[in-house]
């Protein structure tokens, strides 16, 4: 052989090679109890999130994605493509006086893609089990771990309390990886975002980046110091009505310019191109109760813990640079389980048997329906059992009542005017970066918030409430704010439902009692922190 026809050889070669080993990389962005209608794309003239929006309208927003309605079993879902349910990690989140957590014998999304080449990295809350070192990130898949272990912690301290028989018990819950990182200091998502970036800065670009970013906001705090966000960019945020949701509007634009900055990250590392990108929420916001974070959900019913549209169907989004969904929206349901086979699939990783979750990659991409026509949401800790199956929704059993109301449209008040929605989309961070990248978000940006916007009737003079003998039906595509009840109307479908339903239920792992105040995990035993105890 010549050599020009051998380097021509090794060309072809080598260019087949790096075809097959280049995956894309993934960074997925989670928010904490972040409501419905708490990103502009779904509507809001009040909390601008133009970063996120930007996103959205340049990839897809997805219209019916569903999560669990609590934080550690939406997380466990995610990470293992299974119903938390199957796992036993269902219902009420973990405390830290648990010893449990999504059990070792489940491989879980970090691990696949590890053992696919990619660098794995956990930026933020974990909350699926660190009572022993086994169930820490580093234990499953992850390279590095830098975050919070618990479900939320404090904005500049990174303290986590507990209510014991002793009264509050608290610990440092920030992490380097099995070490507390007593080193840190500022307000915590800007702490996570240069966190993150760096990681992006320094990526050896050899091989993909999984980088997953569980951001605390816009969680509450500790009792006592719940919202919490710099005062001068609460100063900004006077045109909202509500002193506590002027609070939350910050935390929100801080949780923006993290998606912003984060993009930026990606856009100078010349990794943009090569990288899918997610954004969702872990489960709906807390408007009211204990861990309130003044978050909205309308105008759909209920919140956090609770079943109802408000509880689950939450904020998600896809971005990749060859997506090819022309509307920037699919309405077809998809839910946190999926996340994994979707991701596998894009990644051309094989997708294992036995999930819950199903691969919408190839439907997303073309704008297809969805596989997914039943969802589940089991919690035997409250004490209910849900389906949706095709356009109803069953739930049955006890919901919490004060979870389970329409809540949040007295929050959206606006003193004067609302800083101009289309001024700040322009000038955000991620339009930008697209633009440079020959892709200007034109009218599609209108069509999309359109589409993603939900208006209904809430007014309703009796709403439905389930309990041991009552069921409640609702069409929740042509009701999403679940107010017009349907069992009596289609007893057949009920009927069905209830059995299939029960199948499924009788495949969970009960979830173990909730223990607290176990004197073994005190924080004051590990010199204030809230490390692994067994
Ligand atoms: C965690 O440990 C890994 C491997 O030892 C290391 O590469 C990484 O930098 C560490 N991560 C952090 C956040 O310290
Ligand atoms: C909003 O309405 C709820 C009842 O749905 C009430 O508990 C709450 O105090 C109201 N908030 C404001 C700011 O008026
Ligand atoms: C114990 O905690 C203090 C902060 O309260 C910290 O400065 C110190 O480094 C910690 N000691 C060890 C051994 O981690």
């Amino acid at each position: 052989m010549d050599s020009r026809k051998f380097l021509k050889c090794f060309i072809v070669i080598s260019v087949i090679f790096t075809c097959e080993a280049k995956r894309p990389n993934i960074v997925f962005i989670i928010a904490d109890d972040l409501g419905w209608n708490d990103v502009s794309f779904h509507g809001s003239n009040q909390i601008l999130t133009p970063n996120i929006d930007s996103l959205a309208y340049s990839g897809v927003a997805l219209g019916r994605y569903y999560s669990h309605a609590i934080c550690t079993p939406s997380r466990a879902a995610l990470l293992t493509g299974k119903y938390s349910h199957i796992t036993g990690m269902q219902g009420y989140p973990l405390t830290m006086s648990e010893d449990r957590g999504i059990p070792t014998c489940v491989t879980v999304l970090p691990e696949y893609l590890k053992k696919a080449g990619y660098s794995t990295n956990l930026v933020g809350k974990w909350h699926v089990g660190s009572s022993r070192e086994d169930y820490l990130p580093t234990s499953r898949g992850f390279d590095s771990h830098f975050g919070h272990r618990s479900g939320y912690m404090d904005y500049y301290e990174y303290t986590y309390e507990e209510t014991w028989s002793v009264g509050k018990v608290s610990g440092m819950t920030l992490f380097r990886n099995l070490t507390a990182a007593w080193d840190v200091s500022g307000y915590i998502t800007d702490v996570y975002t240069e966190e993150a970036t760096t990681i992006i800065k320094n990526h050896d670009t050899s091989s993909p980046l999984f980088l997953l970013v569980a951001h605390v906001a816009p969680h509450s705090g500790n009792e006592g110091s719940m919202l919490q966000a710099p005062p001068e960019l609460v100063r900004e945020m006077r045109y909202v009505e509500s002193p506590e949701r002027r609070m939350f509007a910050a935390m929100m634009k801080k949780l923006d310019d993290s998606v912003g900055d984060i993009v930026q990250a990606l856009h100078n590392k010349n990794m943009l191109e090569d990288t899918i990108i997610v954004f969702v929420s872990d489960n709906g916001g807390m408007t009211s109760g204990l861990y309130k974070n003044y978050a909205s959900n309308y105008p759909l019913r209920g919140i956090k813990m609770s079943p109802f549209e408000g509880g689950i169907r939450v904020t998600g989004l896809l971005w990749a640079a060859n997506l090819n969904n022309d509307n920037h929206y699919w309405d077809g349901y998809m839910h946190v389980a999926d996340w994994l086979p979707t991701l596998l699939s894009a990644a051309d990783i094989p997708i294992p048997k036995g999930l819950d979750g199903i691969d919408h990659w190839r439907n997303i991409n073309s704008d297809s329906a969805s596989e997914r026509t039943t969802m589940y949401e089991i919690d035997d800790y409250t004490g209910y059992a849900s389906m949706i199956y095709g356009n109803f929704k069953l739930i049955t059993g006890n919901v919490i009542r004060d979870f389970a109301t329409h809540q949040g449209g007295n929050l959206t008040g606006i003193i004067g005017n609302a800083p101009p929605y289309e001024d700040a989309l322009l000038h955000s961070t991620v339009y930008n970066v697209l633009e440079s990248l020959g892709r200007t978000i034109g009218r599609e940006h209108i069509s999309v918030r359109k589409k993603a916007t939900i208006e209904c009737d809430q007014t309703s003079t009796s709403i439905c409430f389930p309990d041991d003998d009552t069921v409640c039906l609702y069409n929740i595509k042509e009701d999403p704010c679940e107010t017009t009840e349907l069992s009596a109307k289609h007893p057949d479908l009920v009927l069905e439902m209830t059995i299939l339903l029960k199948a499924e239920a009788a495949r969970r792992i009960p979830r173990t009692k909730p223990t607290y105040r176990n004197p073994l995990s005190a924080p004051s035993r590990f010199n204030y922190t809230w490390d692994v105890w067994i």
